[in-house]
């Protein structure tokens, strides 16, 4: 028998509590013990709940029980999650993890923790949901020289942007019932100004490089200014818009990551990643594309992902598990020096057109769906030159989106 603790009662907690119950035969013999959940850590009471008796709200009574050898942390934000974890694997304990703050911002000197302590720090939850990924990274593609990751890896967003463009759904609407259906952030910034995508996209980029891929450096923009009118000029274009965030090596080897809103063609492979499901489309140099999808988010998707690195765990004691990421840090080109194309839309007066003309040379014209308005697609150009004209215009612009 293994006995474990759980970090927090909330979504995904009470997930892996429901998972490691309602599966425990499969779990049991995979794991290849019986696994039983000794604690619940919270500092609210539930009253009435099933596990009740063993909810408690000291966590030096988990470091303390030398029964404890498993501990899933579910509690998200980095404190008290990182002390908690940090003791716990000083002591020899493995801790699982759904927080993607923490690993983010920590993973390299947890994992050197873990190493030391012959135990694990293991974190396939904290990023594409229940969606196998991590694991792929760290076991499967080890072959590869992997150069390009690009991911929908944020459910809520890609939740929210799916409803506006099947229902013409408002923002604040969407967001509320990805926030009720137990999707969202505590903090809604977190998911709608990709902050999250980019905490995810940092721990993927840190597995591609082997190195640390520090989540300040990467661009980040989230979807709030994406309208109801961009989708109209996307679906006149054969188009959707979708949050990506990616990781590449261009062919001089600079390494550029960002977060941000791009327009994406029905060939494109995330094009039917919709809802709350995530996608990741990785490219290694001898493999090619290999595609990771399913559900990005939620209660039992998440927690099974958790409880998957518990079953690991239970197999591997008093050993630890491969994982590469060293803690220096990788260069991040500046974003300034992308080169992509870009969507405009700016006012329709002939002065504007004019100098759209001008200035961005080689565009292409956007049938017009606004009256008002003139659209383009620009060819490519680098961000910074890409800002430069857009100074030239002498309207300005509506908006832009980038061209996957
Ligand atoms: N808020 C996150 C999302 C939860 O919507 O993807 C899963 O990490």
């Amino acid at each position: 028998m293994i006995k474990l603790a759980v970090l927090g009662y909330g979504n995904v907690g009470s997930g892996v509590v429901e998972v490691i119950e309602k599966n425990k035969d499969e779990i049991s013999k995979k794991a290849n013990a019986e696994l039983s959940v000794k604690y619940i850590l919270d500092i609210r009471k539930f009253p009435g709940d099933p596990h009740e008796d063993r909810i408690i709200n000291d966590f030096e009574q988990i470091l303390n029980d030398p029964e404890i050898q498993i501990i899933c942390e579910t509690m998200g934000g980095i404190n008290p999650a990182y002390d908690f974890t940090k003791r716990a694997l000083l002591l020899g304990k493995s801790v699982c993890t759904s927080n993607k703050e923490l690993v983010a911002d920590h993973g390299p000197e947890l994992l050197k923790i873990a190493d030391e302590k012959k135990c694990n720090y293991l974190f396939e939850a904290s990023v594409g949901g229940g969606i196998p990924i991590i694991r792929p990274l760290n076991y499967s593609l080890t072959a590869e020289k992997i150069d390009e990751i690009i991911g929908i890896l944020n459910g809520t967003t890609n939740f929210i942007l799916s409803k506006m463009e099947k229902e013409g759904a408002g923002f604040a609407d969407v967001l509320k019932e990805a926030q009720d259906l137990g999707f969202a952030e505590q903090d809604p910034a977190a998911d709608i100004e990709g902050h999250d995508a980019c905490r995810k996209l940092a721990i993927l980029s840190s597995l591609m490089t082997t190195n640390n891929v520090n989540y300040k450096h990467i661009y980040t923009e989230g979807i709030t200014k994406i309208t109801a009118e961009d989708f109209t000029y996307a679906n006149a274009i054969n188009k959707t818009i979708k949050l990506l965030a990616m990781s590449k090596y261009d062919n001089q080897g600079n390494f550029y990551a960002c977060v941000a809103p791009f327009m994406l063609s029905k060939e494109h492979p995330l094009y039917f990643v919709n809802g709350v499901y995530n996608g990741i489309y990785v490219h290694g140099n001898m493999l090619g594309y290999s595609m990771y999808y399913g559900k990005g988010a939620g209660k039992l998707p998440t927690a099974s992902a958790v409880v998957s690195d518990v079953v690991d765990c239970a197999r591997h004691l008093g050993k630890t598990i491969m994982c590469f990421w060293d803690k220096e840090d990788v260069t991040v080109a500046p974003f300034e020096n992308r080169v992509g194309q870009f969507f405009v839309r700016i006012a329709g007066t002939p002065e504007n057109i004019r100098s759209a003309g001008q200035f961005f040379t080689g565009l292409t014209a956007v049938p017009p769906v606004i009256s008002g308005e003139y659209a383009f697609i620009s060819a490519g150009l680098s961000e910074a030159e890409f800002a430069e004209k857009v100074k030239l215009l002498p309207g300005g612009i509506i908006s832009r989106i980038r061209i996957a």
